[in-house]
């Protein structure tokens, strides 16, 4: 039984899967996993993979021989590496360490209790300049927001009317992760997706110079700007790597949660008896004495979260690379091979989730959680690279619902399914417009 070879599609000489993977991401991963297993091999851009979807598999990859599994550099200078350099969420090792442990004090206690102060602010300026019955794209505005939330929380400064500049530029630099042939054309091939995104990292970069710069001038502070300054001065980073943690937070701190929102508004809206009962619990806990900042802590206002996160997860794959060979369900992983463990795959089991496909927050009971394997679920990884934003998030994406939830239902423009693009994490193709109701 152990140490077998694991099988996948055979592919075509040279392409392997490419074109099958590039086509349609995300269905070519289910695919292969009901196809092939809990650990299949596949073959794509000159990369041969281990797509692995066993929890127990998953849990040893990330936690308990997480040792042996660093994180890949996929597609080099030319990969997310080549635009967040050393930056927190690309680093390996003792250096990774290092930095974590230097960041970790600014996502966890107090400081969480700071920013929902900074969430409230920011959504309540939302929420007043919506008008009854306008028209919004709901994915925008939750970006612009959670852009907004993030620069304020982490690195102290107000984007002033740039949300949207600084969100386009995001948007440019996630188009060349599209899966596709494409995206492999080397930076310097000046096609015009490469001068988009050339010109997009240039823009961001002037943002993020000022925003330091007016820190240099204004002094130090206590939030995660100024434990990375202090970190310059005593030459244990330089310029270069604060560029790249600040990079980092922009990218990584919020898309997830913004897509994290914009599918729980609409996952609620095609199910009007489950976004009923969220506005009723929003209304009974607001008729009790409860504070704005305790909104974060209602049952069905979770659920809706974890359920969204669990259909569509934004980060729908995690990559490691075994540094010597090993046993992952039975199957040998010889050193060096790249490993995949899909959260759009696993999520999506009915091994653990009944109708998989189904968007219900009444699943999330406590008994349910206890009985969940391990790593059945796991919307922000696990073991020690777990998503330092993981609980930052959670507060965030459950304070803005509660608050917009509170005065606003929105309803969908388009009955149109909602089609995905997986880039660095998985987006909706088109606007997702919606009506807003005053309640
Ligand atoms: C719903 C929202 C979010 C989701 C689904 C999410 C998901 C993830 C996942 C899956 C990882 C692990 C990647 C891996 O192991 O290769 C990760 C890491 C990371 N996330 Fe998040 N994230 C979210 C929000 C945030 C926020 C709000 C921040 C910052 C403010 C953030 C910053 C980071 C960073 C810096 C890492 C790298 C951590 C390390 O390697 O030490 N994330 N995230």
């Amino acid at each position: 039984m152990a140490n077998r070879v694991p099988s996948g599609p055979e592919g075509v000489p040279f392409l392997g899967s490419s074109l099958q993977y590039a086509d349609d991401p995300l269905g070519f991963m289910e695919r292969v996993a009901r196809e092939y297993g809990d650990v299949a091999r596949i073959d794509v851009y000159g990369q041969e993979v281990y797509q692995v979807t066993d929890p127990e598999a998953i849990r040893r990859v990330l936690v308990t021989n997480a040792v042996n599994y660093r994180k890949p550099s996929l597609g080099g200078d030319e990969g997310l590496g080549g635009l967040l350099g050393d930056g927190l969420l690309t680093s390996d090792g003792e250096q990774w360490q290092r930095q974590r442990r230097a960041m970790q004090p600014s996502f966890y206690g107090d400081k969480l209790n700071e920013y929902a102060k900074i969430i409230v602010r920011d959504t309540e300026e939302v929420a007043d300049s919506w008008r009854d019955g306008e028209h919004v794209d709901i994915h925008r505005e939750m970006s612009e927001l959670t852009l907004r939330i993030v620069v304020e929380s982490l690195l102290g400064a107000r984007l002033d009317g740039m949300e949207r500049v600084t969100r386009e530029a995001l948007l440019d630099v996630g188009e060349r992760f599209r899966p596709g042939p494409q995206g492999f054309v080397p930076e310097e091939v000046p096609t015009p997706r490469n001068l988009r995104y050339r010109r997009s990292v240039e823009k961001l970069e002037r943002i993020l110079r000022d925003i330091r710069r007016q820190r240099e001038r204004r002094g130090s502070e206590d939030d995660l700007l100024g434990t990375l300054l202090r970190l310059r001065d005593d030459d244990a980073l330089d310029d270069e790597q604060v560029r790249n943690e600040m990079m980092t937070m922009l990218l990584a701190g919020h898309d997830t949660t913004a897509l994290t929102l914009t599918y729980s508004w609409y996952f609620l809206s095609k199910h009007p008896e489950k976004e009923r009962r969220f506005h009723d619990e929003l209304d009974s806990a607001l008729d009790s004495s409860t504070t704005v900042a305790d909104l974060a802590e209602l049952d069905y206002l979770e659920a809706v979260v974890m359920e969204s996160m669990r259909l569509y997860p934004p980060a729908y794959v995690v990559y490691r690379q075994a540094e010597e060979s090993d046993t992952l369900a039975g199957f040998h992983v010889p050193a060096e091979t790249v490993v995949a463990t899909p959260q759009w795959v696993v999520h999506h089991d009915d091994r653990f989730f009944d109708d998989p496909w189904e968007f219900r927050p009444e699943r999330w009971t406590n008994e349910f959680r206890r009985e969940l394997p391990d790593f059945a679920y796991f919307p922000f990884g696990g073991g020690s690279r777990k998503c330092i934003g993981d609980g930052f998030a959670m507060r965030e994406a459950k304070l803005v619902l509660a608050m917009l939830g509170r005065r606003f239902e929105f309803d969908l423009v388009s009955d149109a399914p909602l089609e995905l693009v997986p880039l660095v994490t998985v987006h909706p193709k088109n606007p997702v417009e919606m009506t807003v109701r005053t309640r």
